[in-house]
């Protein structure tokens, strides 16, 4: 069963029933301003840090599921019956969508109609919903424009019938009090300090929730309006009893002009219409915040001060600006064309129309945001706790080099800066004040070594290497307090970034080369490094002086990109010695000591008993080391067969390849919280996304083109659109595990959107099955495909040129690249060196 469809000319997704089985949702805006809104407009914003600065409020794990959201209601003022154009949150009955509408009836007086004719169109960086309901219609446009914090609703109502319709429109937003951790727990507090008050047509919400807090929230409308609340309860009635299904001020007709002095402070409009027949009319909302408040002393700060008058000026300005329809179509096609830039970089045409739709669409959109909030702010991540994560945002890269380099730059960069001076660093940081927190992993540092040279290969920038950057101290790991109203307690980022103390530091190089000291440095007593609180499976927690396989094998990757990059860059040519003896020492050490008769071990307890070695009972093989003992190298020809051949037996699942088999069945102290989940889910045995496109790595290194397709087209959730039912999460983005085969859920998806599957899919499919990879010296054409494809084609710009490559496949292979023209000229080895012209540029190959 399938929810919707995929409207690849449009780049958008078309929602045609609003249950979908979760909400399936969108990000909007491409910068700082962030704001996730479902198919039924739900979600929350927030300005470059969801738990510092959350605009809107959201109730995780709410029942209903989905609330808190930009929500607008209509209401018949002849009848007195209202419904939301979104379908939430009155959830009205639905009128499926084959059914056609025969009359546009009135509103009648019970809830007895249907919400019909609904679509959600999640396009990039925008949304539109549009519904019909007793023969009215609406549409509403929801999108961030570029490079503004702030969001638009343009609402487009008709009244197709033939008399005239008095309706009343209220608009409804929940404001967070800008901490997400306080504002969602330390009540005691948050119930005495929310303010909103309305001036004219624009709701102000200014709680000053810490002196340092340099920030307000405005919500306007274009209308006049009729009334406002600004309390929650006053807008709910009955004391705040009443739920947003059926609020007292949409009830009764009208807002009773409430301000939030404590309590709950939110925004409603309520304004006025009358259409004649077949009468059409736009109205637009503007929700955005403004950090510049002249005085941020916070306890003298009052309401005049934070809205004086030429600030109050600067944002009615923007706000008419936003509000004209025709700015608004400009800021919508700046948008689409934004993106069209960013897709056009790479774009492909093969035989199947499902990876088309994700490399040339969703599976980009989705790379960007998983960059911009790693694993920090979705339906399923909080955005309180983790922070960007090192080793998530690192690897994040991989996939958005190629689209916007300036901004892989600097988040390189900001990586580097959590790094301590003995190379190890923070797991995760914080986007605003870029301070770290937790540190004992052990596979973090090596990431950043992979994500420079993807860089560099990318841009050719090889410049990024003398960057000095200080190191991170380790005492940053006090945690920040909660409750910020004890003075020497508060926590100022803006001022922790004046007042850090710059202590040592050294170039991006020196960082990397710190990363390879501290592995090697940390080893156990098989030779291998040492596992730590745990690698890249967080959930694999194993005893002190536990060591890694899957670590060593990244390490041996870290040490030949370490080679490859000095060798390119023409540098610090006597160091290239020391990183292939490491890589050396170390493949064999693995292949010596980990290497468990058909496929290597997962790692050494620290009592020196093996994990994911056939002598288990449980947990024999795991994923994570196979694929990457092929990529590295560490395996070679027969062993390498082998070990992927386990994999294929052991692992692979109609849905994708399982982490580990058998699951753990009960918990086991030994290896930490993996057994605390119940077989087939999470790191027990799920299909872990994230590493499934590690195998389809190895798998087009050894030139098993259809094996490589097989796996990626498991784990593609465009493939998954006609079985939404089983899948439940959106068809147009990964998600980060799909449960396994233990589990009588089998096949259903968990925790979309912020997922490496996202960055690491992308890589899969372009660098390794396509097989178009930078490469220091140029882009290298090295394809790994079904046998049975005959040709495709990819655009591809790299640094300034643009090539329109073609592969054909007359002889039914999978690889080895017989032939490449360049312009119709022969080349005699497999890299395209950079014409740095800026033209295009016409490659034909033959496999
Ligand atoms: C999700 C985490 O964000 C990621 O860092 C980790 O590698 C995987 N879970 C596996 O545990």
């Amino acid at each position: 069963m399938r929810f919707g469809y995929f409207d690849n000319p449009s780049k958008e997704y078309v929602i045609t029933q609003p249950n979908t089985p979760l909400p399936w949702i969108n990000y909007l805006g491409c910068d700082e301003y962030c704001a996730l809104i479902s198919n039924t407009a739900g979600g929350y914003s927030f300005l470059g840090d969801p738990r510092d600065q959350r605009i809107l409020r959201y109730r995780y794990d709410n029942i209903p599921f989905d609330r808190g959201g930009r929500y607008l209601y209509i209401r018949d003022d002849d009848s007195g019956e209202f419904f939301s154009p979104t379908w939430q949150p009155t959830n009205q009955k639905i009128q499926n969508s084959k059914s056609k509408i025969l009359n546009k009836s009135k509103f009648s007086n019970s809830k007895s109609q249907t919400i019909s004719n609904y679509e959600c169109r999640h396009g990039l960086g925008y949304t539109i919903i549009s519904s019909e309901y007793g023969g009215i219609e609406s549409k509403i446009t929801y999108f961030v424009p570029l490079g503004e914090n702030l969001e638009i609703w343009r609402l487009e109502i008709r009244n197709p019938r033939s008399e005239i319709a008095k309706l009343s429109l209220f608009s409804f937003v929940e404001f967070c009090l800008w901490d997400a951790v306080g504002d969602s727990s330390n009540f005691q507090r948050t119930w005495s300090i929310g303010k909103a008050h309305c001036e004219e047509n624009t709701i102000y919400h200014t709680t000053l929730y810490n002196s340092w807090m340099n920030i307000f929230a405005y919500f306007s409308t274009s209308e006049k309006i009729h009334s406002f609340d600004c309390q929650r309860r006053d807008f709910l009635g009955n004391y705040g009893y009443n739920s947003l299904e059926a609020p007292l001020a949409v009830v009764r007709g009208n807002c009773s002009n409430s301000v939030a002095i404590g309590w709950a402070p939110i925004g409603s409009h309520c304004v006025k219409l009358k259409l004649e027949p077949g009468e059409k009319k736009t109205i637009v909302f503007v929700l955005g915040v403004s950090n510049k408040i002249p005085n941020n002393k916070s306890q003298k700060t009052n309401k005049s001060q934070i809205l004086n008058s030429k600030l109050k000026n600067k944002i009615h300005k923007k706000i008419r600006k936003f509000q004209d329809p025709k700015i608004i179509e400009k800021e919508l096609r700046k948008l689409r064309g934004y993106w069209d830039d960013n897709l056009s970089r790479l774009q492909i045409e093969t035989p199947d129309q499902d990876m088309n739709t994700s490399i040339n669409i969703w599976n980009s959109y989705q790379c960007m945001q998983t960059f911009n909030w790693s694993r920090y702010a979705s339906y399923y991540e909080a955005g309180i706790g983790r922070g960007m994560g090192f080793r998530d945002s690192c690897q994040d890269t991989l996939g958005f080099a190629h689209m916007i380099p300036d901004k892989v730059r600097a988040r390189i960069l900001d990586l580097a800066r959590v790094q301590f001076e003995d190379g190890s660093c923070h797991h995760q940081y914080s986007p605003i004040t870029k301070k770290g927190t937790l540190y004992n992993y052990s596979d973090d540092q090596l990431w950043l070594i992979l994500a420079t040279a993807n860089y560099i290969k990318e841009t050719g920038d090889f410049g990024i290497l003398d960057e000095e950057v200080a190191f991170a101290k380790r005492q940053e790991l006090v945690p920040a307090p909660i409750g910020h109203y004890n003075k020497s307690e508060i926590r100022d980022p803006r001022s922790e970034i004046k007042s850090k103390k710059q202590i040592p530091k050294a170039s991006l190089y020196e960082h990397l080369s710190r990363a390879i000291d501290y592995t090697w440095k940390h080893r156990g007593k098989h030779g291998l490094p040492l596992s730590l609180f745990s690698d890249w499976n967080d959930c694999l927690n194993l005893d002190e002086g536990a060591e890694s396989v899957f670590v060593a094998c990244l390490f041996v990757e870290a040490c030949r990109e370490m080679e490859k990059m000095l060798r390119a860059a023409g540098n610090k040519l006597h160091e290239i010695a020391k990183y292939h003896k490491l890589a050396e020492k170390m493949t064999k050490i693995v292949n010596a000591k980990a290497w468990d008769g058909k496929w290597f071990k997962r790692a050494y307890n620290g009592d020196g008993k093996p994990v994911g070695s056939k002598k288990c009972s449980e947990g024999k093989i795991f994923l994570e080391p196979q694929p990457w003992a092929i990529i590295s190298g560490v395996a070679k020809r027969k062993r390498a067969k082998q070990t992927m051949d386990s994999v294929f037996v052991k692992l692979f699942t109609k849905y994708g390849i399982r982490l580990l088999t058998p699951a753990f069945q009960r918990y086991y102290p030994e290896y930490g919280e993996i057994s605390t989940y119940p077989p087939g889910l999470k790191e027990n045995a799920s299909i872990f996304c994230h590493p499934n496109p590690w195998a389809i790595v190895a798998e087009c290194v050894l030139g098993r083109g259809d094996r490589a397709f097989e796996y990626y087209k498991a784990i593609l959730p465009v493939s998954q659109n006609n079985q939404a039912h089983i899948r439940k999460t959106e068809p147009y983005v990964y998600c980060q595990m799909v449960a396994g085969p233990n589990h009588p859920d089998f096949g259903e998806g968990k925790n979309s959107w912020l997922t490496g599957s996202a960055a690491w899919n992308y890589m899969a499919a372009t660098q390794f099955i396509l097989g178009i990879k930078p490469d220091y010296e140029g882009l290298v054409i090295d394809p790994c495909v079904p046998k049975k494809w005959k040709s495709f084609t990819v655009k591809r710009v790299f640094r300034k040129d643009t090539y329109f490559i073609k592969v054909n496949n007359p002889k039914a292979k999978s690889k080895g690249v017989k032939l490449i023209r360049v312009d119709g000229r022969k080349i005699n080895n497999r890299v395209i060196t950079p014409f740095g012209d800026g033209r295009e540029h016409i490659i034909e190959v033959e496999i």
